[in-house]
């Protein structure tokens, strides 16, 4: 009795991991749009001699040297080609002149790129990113460029598309991150979460009116654990911080309601689209759940401290962000902010175990 109990359990094991594997391994590419939080390379290739950032010590931990990777290491997008057995995202921009193979994927995500085109921010006088212009739908143009080189027929592009992943995001946190910084309340920001995952779901659709089938449409971070956020803002928010995370509620509160409105627009799309599989990926949950049990995770408790930047209490200096002449924590994978905007790679790598192996997607990414 107890030996066939054991050997179940031994059975469930190796059935559920291999049941996991099948799964991502039918992917035979994997493409994305984003920021950031993704991007790895195109910033550093539109900005040439104008990059400012991400010099060295950016990607100390992994590849040894800046690869235009926010972090000190991979990214989730990365440990997520890892698991598909994939090889790592090649930035659109150094693939479109060079010999470089892209039918196992490219990634289209530019660092400070915002969801809304930038003259949606002028219009209305709303300050925003101005690091870059690449916005969602000029990647989206890319991407149509693209296509061609990686199916022709509509079959060949069915066939190709049933086997590739797409995540659409993270984006959006621009559009609001820099109005936030210069001090633009909530409710001038709150009016725009409409039209901001209203340009997520139009990408959405786009795709999917192309082909694609397999998405993953992630949300916004829990902005108010972020330092950027602790340190520079008005007195009256930096009072109103979870005791518990130390977070401040407010933004994070801000984060989820931009979370729930994308929610809703991806039910909507699932009715309209059912062949598709749309699904959620809760990069909100997966990384507060960091910031409240931090050391579970191996992470000290100074959670809001970034490993890199200018000194402070918090090591965080906006005008002076992690570059060359920072400090640089001894241990980056005991820190879950690199620069105080950015996650480290040891955070990027459970935040992708979490979409993975955890509950943070909807319908679940690995059945
Ligand atoms: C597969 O899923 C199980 C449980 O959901 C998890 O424990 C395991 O680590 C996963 N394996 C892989 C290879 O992702
Ligand atoms: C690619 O090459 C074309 C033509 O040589 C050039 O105009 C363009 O700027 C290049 N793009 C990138 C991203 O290097
Ligand atoms: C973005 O576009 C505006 C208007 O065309 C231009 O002035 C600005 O230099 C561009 N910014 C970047 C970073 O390319
Ligand atoms: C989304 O697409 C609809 C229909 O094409 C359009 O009317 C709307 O302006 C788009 N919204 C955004 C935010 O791009």
């Amino acid at each position: 009795m107890k030996y066939t109990a054991i050997i179940l359990i031994l059975l469930q094991c190796c059935l559920a991991l291999k049941a996991n594997s099948t799964i991502l391994h039918k992917y035979e590419s994997i493409f994305n749009f984003g920021d950031s939080l993704s991007d790895t390379g195109n910033y550093l290739r539109s900005a040439g001699d104008h990059a400012i950032l991400p010099i060295s010590p950016y990607g100390k931990t992994f590849f040894g040297h800046p690869t235009g990777r926010f972090s000190d290491g991979r990214l989730t997008i990365d440990f997520i080609a890892e698991a598909v057995g994939l090889p790592y995202l090649k930035p659109y921009l150094e693939v479109v002149n060079g010999s470089v193979d892209a039918r196992s994927g490219v990634n289209f995500a530019v660092a400070g790129a915002t969801a809304l085109d930038p003259t949606f921010f002028a219009a209305r006088g709303i300050p925003a990113m101005t690091m870059t212009n690449h916005s969602l739908n000029v990647q989206l143009d890319w991407f149509k460029k693209l296509k061609s080189s990686l199916c022709t027929t509509q079959k060949d592009c069915d066939t190709y598309f049933k086997k590739s992943l797409f995540l659409v995001g993270e984006i959006g946190g621009n559009d609001y991150n820099l109005a936030f910084a210069l001090g633009a309340t909530f409710e001038q920001l709150r009016p725009i979460v409409p039209n901001v995952v209203g340009a997520i779901a139009n990408a959405t659709s786009m795709l999917i009116e192309h082909g694609v089938v397999e998405l993953v449409v992630p949300g916004n971070l829990p902005i108010g654990c972020l330092t950027s956020y602790i340190t520079t803002a008005p007195p009256f928010l930096k009072n109103d911080a979870n005791t518990a995370t130390g977070c401040l509620n407010r933004y994070n509160d801000f984060a989820k309601y931009h979370n729930n409105y994308l929610q809703q627009e991806l039910q909507v799309l699932r009715q309209k689209y059912s062949h598709a599989r749309i699904i959620y990926a809760d990069y909100y949950g997966d990384i507060m759940r960091l910031f409240e049990s931090p050391t579970q995770y191996g992470f000290s408790k100074s959670t809001h401290v970034a490993c890199c930047g200018a000194g402070g209490p918090f090591n965080f200096n906006v005008r002076m962000m992690c570059g060359s002449t920072s400090k640089v924590c001894k241990d980056p994978s005991a820190s879950i902010l690199w620069d105080g905007v950015h996650l480290t790679e040891a955070a990027y790598r459970h935040m992708a175990k979490g979409l993975l192996d955890g509950p943070f997607t909807s319908p679940r990414l690995v059945a």
